[in-house]
């Protein structure tokens, strides 16, 4: 297949929606911009366009999708049921990096769902995506824009290593924002279950509706209720270990000695420490700006795609509001 590359500009924004728009509409695949990573888009009511978007990314077939809305009145598409809480969280956080799941109508295709009674509901805050799912005028069910199992596309330049020759368009808009997936949740009468940590915290949710508590799923063992999480994700192509600042210094000195070659990702305040393991060296920002360091996760995890290392050892950070998601990524690149 040939892949319509495009890079946004003031001049071309509308052209260039118009034509993914067609594309989606017709049944074809587009990877587009969201504040939180890229997704490789298709039309929720197209089991075959559906179809494709598994085979694009190598994805098994009992991991749902996450489809995305415009515009609150499109979630009567989807679902019969919003309850109250529902709502409250939807009007708190919609448009933004917030997927909730709801009880799916029985006209969604179980490739959306993976099979599952459920569908994975979000609405973007990105100005591509949002007009983009508008004027295709339906939903449109996408997952990260990476093959299944690396780390997801938060730069078109990584989009097109992987994706070149399987999806009809990609839409470069620059780096994403946030850079790590959206919060998932599922909630009941009694609890929220967060099933995938991300910008949307734990303590911004408890806010919303005190005093219904919030959970994190691996702390419940709830994990099946989540098909995504039991795969390999994210990985970098080298083995990758986290550890506090205080022990890379030691580890790396102490392999290094060994004759390995050590790769490390560190924040600003340790940059000096770390001089002698250039060029294998990454850099994630500031440490006290978690915003920073999750923009940048998955372009240190790509980094050493070409930067041939025995091991890389990546520096820690502490488990409140963002640093939760960007832990969760972490270790799921180092399992
Ligand atoms: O930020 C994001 O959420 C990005 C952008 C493109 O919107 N999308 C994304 O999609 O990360 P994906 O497919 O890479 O991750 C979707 C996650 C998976 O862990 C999947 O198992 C879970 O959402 N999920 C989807 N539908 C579900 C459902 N009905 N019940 C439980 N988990 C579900
Ligand atoms: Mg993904």
């Amino acid at each position: 297949m040939r892949t319509k590359i495009v890079k946004i500009t003031e001049g071309n924004r509308k052209e260039v929606l118009k034509k993914a728009a067609i594309i989606i509409k017709n049944g074809g695949l587009v990877v587009f911009p969201t504040e939180t990573v890229y997704g490789l888009g298709a039309n929720v009511f197209d089991d075959k366009a559906l179809s494709k978007i598994f085979l694009a990314k190598g994805r098994p077939g009992d991991n749902p999708l996450i489809v995305h809305i415009s515009d609150k009145t499109e979630l009567k598409e989807l679902t019969n049921s919003v309850t109250e809480n529902q709502q409250k969280l939807i009007d708190a956080f919609w448009p933004g990096p917030l997927t909730i799941i709801f009880e799916k109508k029985d006209t969604i295709s179980n490739i959306v769902s993976g099979g599952l009674s459920t569908i994975a509901v979000r609405m973007p805050s990105n100005y591509i995506a949002h007009k983009l799912i508008h004027l295709a005028g339906v939903p449109i069910a996408a997952p990260s824009a990476n093959i299944s199992g690396r780390p997801s596309g938060t730069k078109g330049e990584d989009i097109y290593n992987e994706l070149v020759g399987k999806v009809n368009m990609i839409i470069n808009d620059g780096d994403s924002k946030i850079g790590v997936e959206s919060t998932v949740i599922k909630i009941n009468d009694k609890q929220i279950l967060i099933l995938r940590p991300g910008a949307v915290t734990k303590e911004m949710l408890e806010k919303v509706l005190f005093p219904l508590p919030v959970f994190f799923a691996k702390d419940k063992n709830d994990l099946q209720s989540s098909p995504g999480t039991k795969y390999k994700h994210y990985a970098p192509k080298f083995k990758l270990e986290v550890i506090s600042k205080e022990e890379i210094k030691n580890k790396a000195e102490v392999l290094k000695n060994k004759g390995l070659i050590i790769g490390v990702i560190t924040t600003n305040q340790n940059k000096d420490s770390f001089k002698e393991y250039e060029p294998n060296f990454f850099i994630l920002g500031d440490e006290n700006n978690l915003e920073e360091i999750s923009k940048n996760l998955y372009n240190a995890l790509r980094f050493f795609d070409t930067h041939k290392v025995d091991l890389i050892l990546c520096q820690s950070f502490p488990e409140v509001g963002l640093g939760v998601a960007i832990m969760d990524r972490l270790e799921r690149a180092s399992a």
